[in-house]
């Protein structure tokens, strides 16, 4: 007769024990998460945007960010990645600053079963499995954008010089080649001279000094791989006594305020939108990998282009 509620007791105190510990556990505060965030510098207005979107939307969402600025060197990056796999962050975010290079450091991640998320730039690799996957701008569009663009204005016709970004850079490379892609159709327009600002102000400025000097009168336009260069070339062409956006055509990528108001105030033709705001996609897809979720390989920004028609009524609304 009494055995029947012992085994009755020893169950109730089992189904107690396990709501208990079920109640703990939902009390114990989830773990932050860990990401190490190697960012390329402080080159430009574009990437100051770019780090404060990673900042301060790592610390809406309680994110644990070991931020690191390779202040312009692959080689300090590869150094911050490493020190990110012995400090054990659960994912690594990375903005390459050149495209080739990388497998190496990558394969000691993947060793350490640390998913790595490319952000802004790519790289070039034999091995795809290497990072799980890829957040940033098409930068190829955006240079055939700026081609089109330029050739609609001009009629087809004029004398390019180009400002390029830094050397071996995924946006300097493709930005370049759509650029010289997209003019092959209109044989009026050709690139008379090509040279690295490094995608910094003062780089521009001195190029575009220089080009000055060289090419003299025969210059109708300038393609800068950035606003910081084109914004550098339009006061080198003001201090040789022309006007930038009349005398010299200037059409360039990004889309920063600054250049923005440059082409309400008519210094600057047309900017092609490189939106640097990618925290939140960039840490939800981090969440995701660290859940064991399936991500795209590839997601991209849609980008817009900006010129005379539209810049005024979009300037208010612009958050970088
Ligand atoms: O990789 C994106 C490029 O890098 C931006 O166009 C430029 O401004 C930045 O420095």
């Amino acid at each position: 007769m009494h055995t029947l509620p012992r085994r009755w007791f020893s169950l109730f105190a089992g189904a107690l024990a396990l709501l208990a510990a079920g109640s703990l556990l939902a009390q114990t505060p989830k773990k932050p998460l860990k990401i190490g965030f190697s960012q390329t510098g402080a080159e430009s207005a574009w990437r100051t945007a770019n780090t404060v979107s990673m900042k301060t939307e790592a610390e809406k969402r309680g994110i644990d960010l070991k931020f690191s600025d390779a202040q312009s060197k692959q080689e300090n990056q590869i150094r911050a990645v490493r020190s990110f796999i012995t400090q054990g962050v659960d994912v690594i975010v990375i903005a390459p600053i050149v495209e080739t290079g990388w497998d190496p450091v990558l394969r000691e991640a993947k060793r350490a079963h640390i998913p790595v998320i490319l952000t802004d730039r790519t790289i070039k690799t034999e091995d795809e499995s290497l990072y799980a996957c890829f957040i940033g701008s098409d930068f190829y569009e955006e240079g055939r954008m700026a081609a089109d663009w330029l050739a609609k204005f001009a009629a087809g016709k004029g004398n390019i010089v180009e400002l390029q970004g830094t050397p071996g850079s995924a946006p300097a490379n493709e930005r370049r080649k759509a650029f010289a892609d997209a003019i092959t159709k209109y044989p009026g327009l050709k690139i008379i001279d090509s040279q690295s600002g490094d995608f910094r102000r003062a780089g521009g400025k001195e190029v575009m000094e220089a080009f000055l000097k060289k090419h003299s009168k025969a210059i109708d336009v300038v393609y800068a791989h950035n606003d910081d260069m084109a914004l550098g070339a339009a006061q080198a062409i003001e201090e040789a006594g022309l006007k930038p956006g009349k005398d010299i055509t200037i059409v360039t990528i990004d889309a920063i305020n600054e250049a923005i108001q440059a082409i309400v105030d008519g210094r600057i033709n047309c900017t092609v939108e490189c939106s640097p705001l990618f925290g939140p996609k960039v840490y939800e897809t981090a969440a995701k990998l660290v859940a064991g979720e399936k991500v795209p390989k590839k997601a991209y920004n849609k980008d817009e282009l900006f010129d005379s028609s539209n810049a005024a009524a979009a300037l208010p609304s612009r958050v970088y």
